[in-house]
C-alpha cells in the first residue's frame, strides 16, 4: 500500500524492485513519504554507488528490526558484473605516488624477521595447571605494563591484602588500587557497571558509576571483556551483605602515541594485505582475482609490492560449519589448497608471500595457531608459512598480523563494536594489549604457559581479517588494516544482514606508511 504523498517520490525512481524488496523485508505495510525516505537511505542507488567508486557498497536493504536492537537491517547482495575491466590506474591516489619509490621491489632483497610464531613451540597439555599458568602469566605481564607505564595512580596491592584491611580501606581517604582479571560483567538498573576482579589471591566484587561526561568508549559504558586485565582504584563499601569495592576509576594498560618505525629510503617497498580468500567456496570471486593478477602484471604501482600477506582463511575448508558442503565448489580440502596455490602462482615472481592460518584452515583452531602442515606447504613453491597470530618485521617495520576470530567476541562483549566496525575491535585489542582475552567465548584458546596473545610490543602495522570488512587507518600512531576478503556475500551473511566488502587490496608503503586501498570488485 502506498500513501498519496509518496507517489511522486516513487515515480521518480529508476527501479522499483529494491524499494519493494526492502519494504517487504522490513515489514513496512504503508509506504508513507517518511517510510520511503528511510528505506531509500538504505537502498543503494546509482547516485550513492557512483559517488564512491572505491568505497565498498554497503547495500543495506531493509530497515533494522526494532526488536533486534541492531542498527543493521537485512542486506542485499550487490549485482556484481562478471565482466572484468582493468582496474583504473592509481585509483586517484595521488598521495600514493610512484615518486616515493626510488627502487622497484624486484631490486630490493627480502628482509623478514619473525619475532613470534607458535609453530613448533606449543607446550601446553591443556591441563588445569596450564590454565592457571596461562592466566597468571597474562595477569603478570599486563600488570607489569601498567606499573612500568605509570597507568595506575599508585602501586597496586593484592586482593586478599586489600580485603584483610577492608575496614581501613572503606574510607574515601584511603583509596586503594587493585589489578585483576575481569568476570561477571553486567549493568545494574542504576546504570552502574558491576564486575568481579580476581588476582592470584581472591575475587572482589566491584561497582563503577559511569563518570559524568564519559565517552561511549569508557569501560563503564562500553563494557569489559571477560578475562580482561584491568586496574581499579577506589574503596570498600562495608554493608551487611558482602562488602563491595566502589571503583572511582578503571585503568587500562598504557598505550601512548606510538612512533612508527619505517623502512629506509633504499628499501621503500610496499606490503599488500589480504585475508579470507575462501578458495573452494562457490562465492569465491574468481573474475575479480584475475583482475588483480592482471593489475600485478601491468600496473607500475604493483612493481613496488614486495610482500603479499594473506592473514588466514585462504581456503573455505571442509566441515567448518554444518551444511557447508552445499556451499563448496571444491569439496576436497587438499584440492582447495591446490587451487589457492595455483591462484597465487599468478603473482609476479618479485612478490614474497606470507601465509597465516585462520579458523577455516586445516590446523588446530585453538589460538595461537601453528602454520599450515608441511604436506600442504608442498604445493607452494615460494611462500613463508607462519602461525596465527604472527609478530614479524619487514625491513624493520613491526607488523602484528592476527586473523581476527576474537572480533566475534568483541562484537558480543562491547557495546561499541559491530561487525561493520571491526576497527573498533582492533582499537579495543590495542587498548587492553590483548588479541583475544575471553576464555570460553567464540575464540578457542590454547592455554600456553605464557600467554602469547598479549600484545607485548605495540606494532607499527596491525592487521586483522575474519569478518570480511575493510578498513585502513591509523590509531595512536599504529597503521590499522582490516584486510578485505575475496568472497562474495554468503547465504549466512545475508541472513544476518551483513554486507562484506570484498576484493580490496590494501597496500602500505613501508617507508612512508602511506596506504592505498585498491578495489577490484
Ligand atoms: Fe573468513
Ligand atoms: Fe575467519
Amino acid at each position: 500500500m502506498i500513501g498519496r504523498s509518496a507517489q511522486e517520490k516513487v515515480q521518480s525512481l529508476p527501479d522499483l524492485a529494491p524499494l519493494i524488496e526492502a519494504a517487504q523485508s522490513s515489514n513496512v505495510m504503508m509506504l508513507s513519504e517518511r517510510a520511503i525516505d528511510e528505506i531509500l537511505t538504505l537502498v543503494p542507488t546509482e547516485r550513492t554507488i557512483e559517488a564512491s567508486p572505491a568505497a565498498p557498497r554497503t547495500a543495506q536493504a531493509t530497515l533494522a528490526d526494532p526488536e533486534s536492537h541492531s542498527p543493521i537491517g537485512r542486506t542485499l547482495a550487490p549485482v556484481v558484473s562478471t565482466e572484468t575491466t582493468p582496474a583504473p590506474r592509481r585509483h586517484g591516489l595521488s598521495h600514493y605516488s610512484l615518486d616515493d619509490f626510488p627502487m622497484e621491489a624486484r631490486d630490493v632483497d627480502s628482509e623478514i624477521e619473525i619475532h613470534f610464531d607458535i609453530t613448533g613451540h606449543s607446550t601446553t597439555e591443556g591441563k588445569m595447571f596450564d590454565m592457571k599458568s596461562f592466566f597468571s602469566d597474562r595477569l603478570r605481564q599486563i600488570r607489569q605494563m601498567m606499573i612500568v607505564g605509570s597507568s595506575l595512580p599508585r602501586r597496586p596491592i593484592g586482593n586478599s591484602e586489600a580485603w584483610r584491611n577492608r575496614q581501613r580501606y572503606s574510607s574515601t581517604d584511603y583509596e586503594v588500587t587493585l589489578v585483576g582479571l575481569v568476570s561477571e560483567t553486567r549493568w545494574a538498573r542504576s546504570g552502574n557497571f558491576n564486575f568481579v576482579i580476581e588476582d592470584e589471591t581472591m575475587q572482589i566484587r566491584c561497582s563503577l558509576k559511569p563518570p559524568s561526561g564519559a565517552s561511549n568508549l569508557h569501560p563503564a559504558l562500553d563494557g569489559l571483556m571477560d578475562d580482561d586485565v584491568v586496574g581499579v582504584s577506589g574503596h570498600f563499601l562495608i554493608r551487611e551483605r558482602d562488602p563491595l569495592f566502589l571503583a572511582n576509576d578503571i585503568h587500562m594498560p598504557p598505550l601512548g602515541r606510538h612512533s612508527k618505525a619505517t623502512a629506509s629510503e633504499e628499501e621503500a617497498v610496499s606490503a599488500a594485505f589480504l585475508s579470507d580468500a575462501h578458495v573452494g567456496s562457490k562465492t569465491f570471486l574468481s573474475p575479480q582475482w584475475e583482475k588483480m593478477i592482471e593489475w600485478f602484471r601491468t600496473d607500475p604501482l604493483a612493481r613496488t609490492v614486495k610482500y603479499f600477506v594473506l592473514s588466514g582463511d585462504g581456503v573455505d575448508g571442509v566441515g567448518i560449519y554444518p551444511g557447508q558442503q552445499r556451499h563448496l565448489a571444491i569439496t576436497d580440502l587438499f584440492n582447495q589448497y591446490g587451487e589457492l596455490a595455483r591462484l597465487l602462482e599468478g603473482l609476479p615472481d618479485w612478490v614474497d608471500l606470507m601465509i597465516l592460518p585462520g579458523n577455516h584452515d586445516a590446523v588446530r583452531p585453538a589460538e595461537p595457531q601453528p602454520a599450515l602442515d608441511p604436506e600442504i606447504q608442498q604445493d607452494y613453491s615460494d611462500a613463508v608459512f607462519v602461525g596465527n597470530p604472527c609478530d614479524f618485521s619487514l625491513h624493520g617495520v613491526r607488523i602484528l598480523s592476527y586473523h581476527g576470530k576474537s572480533i566475534d567476541d568483541f562484537v558480543a562483549g562491547l557495546r561499541s563494536v559491530t561487525y561493520s566496525t571491526p576497527e573498533l575491535a582492533m582499537m579495543a585489542m590495542l587498548e587492553r594489549r590483548h588479541l583475544a582475552p575471553s576464555w570460553g567465548g567464540k575464540t578457542p584458546l590454547s592455554p600456553e604457559p605464557e600467554d602469547r596473545m598479549v600484545i607485548s610490543t605495540v606494532p607499527d602495522i596491525f592487521v586483522t581479517g575474519h569478518v570480511h570488512g575493510h578498513y585502513a587507518g591509523n590509531y595512536k600512531g599504529t597503521t590499522m588494516i582490516h584486510s578485505s576478503t575475496w568472497q562474495d556475500q554468503t547465504d549466512y551473511q545475508r541472513m544476518l544482514g551483513f554486507q562484506p566488502k570484498p576484493c580490496i587490496l590494501t597496500v602500505v608503503n613501508l617507508h612512508t606508511h602511506a596506504t592505498a586501498s585498491i578495489p577490484f570488485a
